[in-house]
């Protein structure tokens, strides 16, 4: 009986193919590493490049204004005071008095011994601040305490009445911004999917408090119809609305975008209405004006926040998760990274047959690559051994200059998914992938 997807990928699968073929290495590893901290090789690189620019592109789509920032990634103890995070950006921790390990108390039951030593010795309950605090220069007191950035979205909120300034905006409009955040996580886990060190793409949307509502529901069907956009299949998506319960401190009403992921449906992206709350807060504890002239009213507001929150990790681990598949091509067995052509770190391989068409087609891939394409050029092992390797890390077309290309000006172009092959010309494979590729 034929494996179901969920059956083939593995996280275990995915972490070998991630350092087997350069996406993605724990830091620092010869020196033991950090947990929850990674680095990214090439083709991560080229991932991660690809996943930031259809975030951009897809947010230059929507009707109204989005603009650009980027935010320093340590932020002062007043600014983290005053967003509530000094506060309130705590998990629940629990200790095992006898191994010392720690575990949020969301992961662990208390009735039960500790799941690494099997000996029944908690601690009790403590709140765990998340933040990783630094001292900035040689003086050591309240005033030189600082965080990095737990969430890129508070740089946006303290700079409001610059960005409105030197921009000249109406209401409603976004700011957009992605970049590093930082968690001391309790327990980093699953890989990509909770990390200490990791990149968020964040969009603030300004908007009036009475239309709220509807600037709510529109950016909850857009993001969640971004993801179909770039392939990710629709039966492993869903919304998810949040109880109370579960909101974060700043926030009236949430609605998670959540992907089923091999250990369960979970948070890939939050969308929440923020009120003003954020502003109101750094109007407060700074005394500084941050609200806007609305024309309409001509009165000063201090508008509402509608903000979309996505990990740039955590949605590359979901498109490799989504794009893994496992099957048998003439009797041999195949890894395939079926990615959206436009997430694919390598548009395309080009293969000569044997070492006498080398020179031919290294001409032609030099001229592709001169196009301005993320291309390859693979001359070592059988043609099949070359497909194997371009399909493991989802390279969408292959090329080879065969035999009979000095004659007809052709090569063969094979499609990574159906693995079908077809002659097209030399001096239209510029065109072929710029069809292709969108
Ligand atoms: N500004 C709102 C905010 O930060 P969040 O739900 O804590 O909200 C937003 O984070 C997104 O950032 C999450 O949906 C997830 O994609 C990503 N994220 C959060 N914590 C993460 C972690 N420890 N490792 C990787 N990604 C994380």
């Amino acid at each position: 009986m034929a494996l179901t997807h969920e059956q083939k990928v593995t996280l275990d699968k995915l972490v070998s193919l991630c350092k087997r073929r350069g996406f993605v290495y724990q830091s620092a590893e010869i020196y033991g590493g950090i947990n929850g901290v990674y680095d990214f090789g090439h083709l991560g690189t080229l991932l991660k490049r690809n996943l930031r620019s259809t975030w951009l592109s897809s947010l230059s789509e929507v009707p109204g204004e989005i603009i650009l920032f980027e935010g320093a990634l340590l932020g002062p103890y007043a600014l983290w005071k005053a967003s509530g995070h000094v506060d309130h950006f705590a998990d629940q921790m629990v200790e095992c008095r006898d191994c010392k390990h720690r575990f949020r108390i969301d992961e662990i039951d208390l009735e039960k011994a500790c799941p690494h030593c099997g000996k029944k010795n908690w601690s009790e309950v403590r709140q765990f601040n998340m933040m990783f605090q630094t001292q900035i220069g040689a003086v050591q007191d309240q005033k030189s305490i600082a965080y990095l950035r737990p969430e890129t979205a508070q740089e946006i909120f303290v700079n409001f009445k610059n960005v409105i300034t030197t921009n000249r905006l109406k209401l409603p409009f976004g700011i957009a911004q992605i970049g590093k955040a930082f968690r001391n996580e309790i327990t980093p886990k699953q890989f990509l999917f909770r990390m200490r060190e990791f990149e968020q793409m964040e969009l603030e949307w300004f908007c009036k408090e009475e239309n709220a509502k509807k600037h709510f529901e529109f950016w909850k069907d857009n993001r969640f119809n971004f993801y179909l956009s770039i392939g990710i299949k629709k039966e492993n998506l869903r919304l998810r609305y949040h109880e109370p319960t579960e909101l974060a401190h700043y926030s009236t009403c949430c609605t998670d975008v959540e992907y089923h992921f091999p250990f369960g449906w979970k948070e890939l992206e939050g969308i929440a209405h923020r009120g003003n709350y954020d502003l109101s807060q750094h109007i407060k504890h700074s005394g500084k004006d941050l609200s806007i002239y609305d024309e309409e009213t001509k009165k000063s507001i201090v508008p509402t926040v509608i903000e979309c929150s996505v990990g740039v990790d955590r949605l590359f681990l979901t498109v490799l998760f989504d794009a893994y598949d496992e099957d048998t091509i003439e009797g041999e067995s195949r890894v395939v990274l079926k990615l959206s052509p436009k997430l694919a770190p390598i548009k395309a391989a080009f293969f000569p047959l044997t070492k006498k068409q080398n020179e031919p087609m290294y001409k032609i891939y030099e001229a592709i690559k001169n196009k301005g394409f993320i291309v390859q050029f693979d001359e070592s092992g059988s043609i099949g051994k070359r497909y194997r390797r371009n399909d493991e890390i989802g390279t969408p077309y292959c090329f080879t200059y065969d035999f009979e290309s000095d004659s007809d000006k052709k090569v063969t172009a094979r499609d990574r998914d159906t693995t079908k092959q077809e002659r097209i010309a030399i001096d239209q494979i510029e065109l072929f992938l710029e069809k292709k590729l969108i």
